[in-house]
């Protein structure tokens, strides 16, 4: 009787805690105005709820509050936003005091000059240079025939093999990295690592890490940019088009095109990597696709010699392909959302939000919505050529307003060249049952294995 009642004294002093802790963090954030929701522990929030339920949470969240709730995630008080006339006011509004909100590891990592990082005059600036790097004509001139080199090479010997697809497409941005990659690769890898953890600079963390894959990269390019202004040599990758090429007219310091070539190959490794790899499971899945998607790149091959490289025409005529690669990215969507963060105090859509506090412009659930996108969870990449839908207002995969993705071109150029010659060269099957999970990112934690064989 004793031990039982020392059981229930100890219980009810440890509910009690709890409770009087979650009702303190309710009163720490109140403020009049905010729209509802619950900000869970102190210091922790809801973030362990958001990371391991993710769109669940999301969705329940909403349902018990509305499109535009605020909770505590990743650290900071929080307004989520699944409105999609909001978050659309969002993304167009940054000059109203709406500018970006990344975790501060990322900002540490990918340096005070990326252009994610950059708001107001500065961010237009290093923006339009970012533009001219990888905007349309850099793309047909200077990316199409290196990245044309490199997929070919790429998928040269993958015949008779069972490959980890996703260990293979992370390697495509390794295209970019030229002539430096055996040094730079695992610094890279290391700075990748770290642009989502918590910001301890203590041995043996992922920030920890990252901040020394970043120190490699920076001594690396500093030794490049030496040595290729004192030397004639011409180099086919992104340093020598910033340093040597007349057409760029922007005059950026060292740690600028540091930070600049650091962001693009970032912002490209992830989403890149894995839309390929997921355009080639949707591809298997869908039989039909995967016919007419063949006939559109064996069209091309029978214009063209066995060697010959595909052209900037080529590429424009690959419109199924492009399709495919839209309806890819919505169903498997890389970015769930972006972040945001109130420079002042703001009014949004009739609420009060404090100054400092994140927005967590919440893109996901619009790519399911059966208004904009008939039979949402089919894949037919065919809704695609139908209407204008890459323009539509709500359609924010590659972002909107002033932050559209500059490297969308890009993107969507690199994962066409590989489709082209993967599904030209090769037939494919699935090994086992490759578990996809698709929260926080899309991935497949044991590997995605597929027999590959000569088409
Ligand atoms: C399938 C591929 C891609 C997807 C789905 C994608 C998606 C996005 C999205 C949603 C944003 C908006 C972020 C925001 O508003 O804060 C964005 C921005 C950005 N993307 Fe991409 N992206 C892709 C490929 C690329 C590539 C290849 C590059 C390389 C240049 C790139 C570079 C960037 C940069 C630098 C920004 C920040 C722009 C700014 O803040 O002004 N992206 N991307």
């Amino acid at each position: 009787m004793a031990v039982l009642m020392v059981v229930f004294g100890v219980s009810s002093v440890v509910l009690g805690a709890c409770f009087a802790l979650l009702k303190w963090n309710e009163i720490r954030y109140h403020s009049k105005g905010l729209p509802p929701g619950t900000m869970g522990w102190p210091i922790f929030g809801e973030t362990t709820e958001f990371l391991r339920h993710g769109p669940d949470f999301m969705k329940n969240q909403r349902a018990r509050y509305g499109s535009v709730f605020k909770s505590h995630i990743l650290g900071c008080p929080t307004i989520v936003s699944m409105d999609p006339e909001l978050n659309r006011y969002i993304l167009v509004n940054e000059a109203k005091g709406l500018v970006p909100g990344y975790p501060q590891s990322m900002v540490d990592l990918l340096g005070k000059c990326n252009v994610a990082a950059l708001h107001g005059s500065a961010h237009k600036h290093i923006r339009s240079s970012l533009l001219s790097l990888v905007g349309p004509p850099a793309i047909k001139h200077d990316f199409l025939p290196r990245i044309d080199k490199f997929m070919r090479s790429f998928l040269s010997n993958w015949d008779a093999k069972t490959i980890d697809l996703q260990e293979k497409t992370n390697k495509i941005v390794e295209g970019e990295l030229g002539s430096s990659c055996k040094a730079f690769k695992p610094e890279f890898d290391k700075l990748a690592l770290g642009t989502i953890s918590l910001p301890l600079n203590i041995p043996g963390t992922n920030y920890y890490q990252g901040l020394q894959g970043r120190k490699g990269i920076e001594k690396i390019l500093r030794q490049f940019m030496e040595e290729r202004r004192g030397s004639k040599t011409h180099y086919n990758d992104l340093l020598d088009q910033i340093l040597r090429n007349e057409k760029f007219k922007y005059n950026l310091s060292d740690e600028e095109i540091i930070d600049q070539i650091i962001t693009v190959l970032y912002s490209s490794y992830e989403t890149v990597s894995t839309t390929s790899m997921m355009a080639i499971k949707y591809l298997h899945d869908n039989p039909t696709v995967l016919q007419q998607l063949r006939e559109e790149h064996s069209a091309i091959r029978r214009r063209k010699g066995a060697e010959d490289h595909i052209e900037w025409e080529d590429y424009k005529s690959m419109s199924l392909t492009r399709a495919v690669i839209f309806e890819t990215s919505r169903l498997a969507s890389v970015v769930n959302g972006v972040m945001r963060k109130t420079t002042k105090n703001i009014e949004l859509n009739g609420f009060f939000i404090p100054k400092g506090w994140k927005i967590y412009v919440y893109t996901r659930e619009i790519n399911y919505d059966p208004n904009l996108y008939p039979k949402p969870f089919a894949f037919d990449p065919w809704r695609w050529l139908d209407k204008n839908l890459e323009n539509h207002k709500h359609c924010f995969i590659f972002g909107g307003g002033g932050r559209l993705c500059p490297g969308k071109e890009l993107g969507i150029l690199q994962i066409s060249i590989f489709l082209h010659y993967f599904v030209t060269r090769y037939r494919w099957e699935e090994v086992g049952k490759n578990e996809i999970v698709k929260f926080p990112r899309v991935e497949a934690p044991k590997g995605f294995h597929i027999q590959v064989s000569k088409y």
